[in-house]
């Protein structure tokens, strides 16, 4: 498995009356990269930030800041979200009626794309978009909230996502990301199945032993898993 190891935090549980010191911590600690969760109250039942909030962080870090879209109109704001850092816009396969040109778009705009499938949504949805995206997205957790339980059987799902990667001569290209109970306990079987970039947000605040073990614990987990 060639693609590295990416341990990336979710910013639901930090602290949105400082996140430029959140941000910050979260660099010290050595994340690869930051996912904004980005809420709209209807394609997910909760409401997040949008992208002043995003850009507002920016300055306070250098990592690359993605966007994940939990939004049933991506493309509308998808300017904004590159205006405000985000360097990849994550799309829901369930959301876009035009799925190909929405990456298409995103790309287009000088972002990369990626696809994200919520648990109930067959790996096949993105067969047809490998060509324009740098990065799948299979959700261990139905979305719109943080803490909630890791649903083991969506690994079946992401070795798929990789053998159709493999088949489509796309596995060093595109990554494997997984969202949702990433933690101590669960992120080896989702690297093992192939995921290399993983989200963990409650995981990552509630470690007695701060961020920075937090961190370089999971990172270590999921590279002997994929080893
Ligand atoms: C859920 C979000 C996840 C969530 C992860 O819709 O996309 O990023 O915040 O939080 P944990 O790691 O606590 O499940």
């Amino acid at each position: 498995m060639s693609r590295p190891v990416m341990i990336s935090p979710s910013v639901l549980p930090a602290d949105f009356s400082k996140l430029g010191e959140e941000v910050a911590a979260l660099e010290s600690a050595g994340v690869d990269l930051i996912q904004w969760d980005v809420m709209d109250g209807q394609f997910v039942p909760n409401l997040t930030f949008g992208p002043d909030v995003i850009k507002s962080a920016r300055q306070h870090c250098s990592v690359p800041f993605e966007a994940h879209l939990m939004v049933y109109t991506p493309d509308v704001m998808a300017q904004q979200y590159i205006d405000a850092g985000c360097s990849r816009l994550i799309v829901h396969a369930e959301a876009c009626t035009h799925l190909h040109r929405t990456c298409g778009n995103i790309n287009e705009l000088g972002a990369s794309a990626a696809v994200a499938l919520n648990p109930a949504t067959p790996a096949s949805a993105v067969e047809h978009v490998l060509d324009l995206i740098d990065m799948v997205l299979v959700m261990t957790v139905n979305p719109g909230f943080g803490g909630q339980a890791y649903i083991p059987t969506m690994e079946p799902k992401i070795t798929e996502v990789q053998r159709m990667l493999e088949a489509a001569g796309r596995a060093d290209d595109v990554h494997i990301e997984v969202d949702g109970g990433i933690g101590p306990s669960t992120i080896a079987g989702a690297a093992a199945a192939g995921a290399n970039v993983l989200i963990a947000g409650s995981a990552l605040y509630r470690d007695p032993e701060g961020l920075e073990h937090a961190v370089s614990d999971l990172r270590a987990r999921a590279e002997a898993a994929r080893a």
